[in-house]
């Protein structure tokens, strides 16, 4: 039986997802709340770097992963018109999620970001924290609505 390469890319596509989005659901539930309670500060970033280095060299490779088999899935199905229509802004919303994500995890966190939040959580431990936790939960949920959004839209049960 010959492999099904849309399906396949669908695969991939949430596979990609689910390590990528699960990851920030934990950095943002667990491990910031966790760092933040850290009485020193040193620790607490100590504690966030941690687990925040190794998941963003694994969530580099899932990002270009969902990026990928998106833009394949797009070609398979002779779809990159769907842009023109307001109904597909599901997919809309998808490219934009994936670029905010990978204009940070590529661009912005490793030239200044990481940096900038090092300086500022040593300095103010509370407030950069209170900080990273508010963007990360907003960042989770319009994810979290994008995957929602995308199952719906993806399968017919969107207007
Ligand atoms: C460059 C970025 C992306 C592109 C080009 C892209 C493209 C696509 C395409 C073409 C489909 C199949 C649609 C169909 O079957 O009609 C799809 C499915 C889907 N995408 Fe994306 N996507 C991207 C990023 C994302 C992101 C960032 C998310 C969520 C955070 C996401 C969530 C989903 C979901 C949940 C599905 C439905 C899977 C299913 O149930 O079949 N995608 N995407």
């Amino acid at each position: 039986m010959m492999i099904d390469d849309l399906a396949l890319a669908r695969a991939i596509h949430v596979l990609a997802l689910v390590h990528w989005i699960g990851g920030v659901a934990v950095v943002t539930t667990i491990v910031l709340p966790g760092a933040r309670k850290l009485p020193n500060a040193k620790d607490a970033v100590a504690a966030f770097e941690g687990f925040e280095q190794r998941f963003a060299s694994q969530a580099r490779i899932s990002i270009l992963l969902a990026g990928l088999s998106g833009a394949y899935m797009l070609t398979k199905l002779d779809a990159w018109n769907r842009f023109q229509y307001a109904s597909f802004w599901w997919l809309d919303l998808m490219v934009a999620v994936w670029t905010l994500f990978a204009l940070m995890v590529y661009v912005l966190e490793p030239l200044a970001i990481h940096r900038l939040f090092h300086e500022f959580a040593l300095r103010s431990k509370d407030r950069a924290f209170a900080m990273a936790i508010g963007l990360h939960t907003v960042a989770l949920i319009i994810s979290a609505f994008a995957i929602g959004a995308g199952v719906l839209g993806a399968h017919g049960g969107l207007p």
